[in-house]
């Protein structure tokens, strides 16, 4: 078996310069499938509320859904590393709040790490959350979805000196308190390059170029699994066709009487059934 992703081994990778894939995954079938791909992180985002729950926005997510999705993901995994995404409202309102919700993420879900987003203001709980009960925790700043009402909506971050700077002091903020990694998201390609040459722990990017450390994309915008997706990310396959064609070839079939065929179907043996017809009289 191939031997499990660690704080250590992506540490490695940063300073052998070896790129680091990540993708999000939120049920045990896809996990298990990114995890036989040879991804190295496996994110169980607070996006499954988008794009698994239906929800407007990552907002709505609660604990006990992100367990529970958490839950069947490390049931998949050998090697990656599992990241615990923390949902809104899990982690901000108290450092003790933050330690004892990280401590369900790993107890309860047994994941490998946590993700929870903001920079600076976020250092005293990633310290005491990689202090007082050991949690490895990925930083998430740049574009943070959970805060979209207050930033302005899903738009680049780091146009302007000013909040480029911001950026990077949000980066070394969370690397002096004791982030194993940093990710940010829809950031302009110069901040990420110096954040990324700038912290001595691996950066992961989404829609911010190719300097980082290594990349996450959301596996329904990965796969093409519905009609859009942001602009910063590729479809490697386009399955929203693919399963559309099959399913509605399945239900032409199922009306056409056309399945289940002979080979889908199994008989009794003829002696045993006409005793079931002399049984019941017929
Ligand atoms: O929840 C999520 O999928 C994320 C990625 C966009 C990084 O945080």
């Amino acid at each position: 078996m191939a031997e499990k992703v660690t704080v250590r081994t992506l540490q490695k990778m940063k300073e052998r310069g070896e790129k680091i894939s990540m993708v999000t995954a939120y049920d045990y079938p896809t996990a298990k499938l990114a995890d036989e791909a040879g991804i190295d992180i496996i994110l169980v985002g607070d996006s499954v509320g988008m794009v698994v729950l239906g929800y407007k926005s990552t907002v709505p997510v609660t604990m006990d859904e992100m367990i529970h999705h958490c839950k069947a993901v490390v049931r998949a995994v050998n090697r990656a590393m599992v990241v615990g995404d923390m949902p809104y409202l899990s982690y901000q309102i108290s450092v003790e709040q933050a330690v004892r919700n990280a401590g369900r993420m790993v107890k309860e879900a047994g994941v490998d790490a946590i993700k929870l987003e903001g920079g600076k203001e976020m250092a005293p709980a990633v310290k005491a959350i990689v202090e007082r009960i050991g949690v490895p925790v990925m930083g998430h700043i740049g574009l943070t979805p959970q805060r979209a009402a207050i930033s302005g909506g899903y738009k680049l971050q780091g146009k302007d000196a000013e909040t480029a700077k911001a950026i990077i002091d949000d980066a070394l903020a969370l690397e002096e308190a004791g982030a194993f990694c940093v990710l940010f998201e829809f950031t302009t390609a110069e901040v990420a390059k110096i954040i990324t040459e700038k912290l001595k722990v691996p950066t992961i990017g989404i829609g911010c170029g190719p300097h980082c450390d290594g990349q996450v994309l959301v596996l329904h915008d990965l796969l093409g699994f519905y009609e859009t997706a942001p602009k910063f990310s590729k479809q490697y396959a386009h399955l929203r066709q693919i399963i559309l064609d099959a399913l509605r070839t399945y239900s032409g079939e199922v009306k056409a009487q056309k399945f289940p065929a002979e080979e889908h179907t199994f008989h009794m043996p003829p002696e045993e059934h006409e005793r079931l017809l002399r049984m019941l009289g017929e």
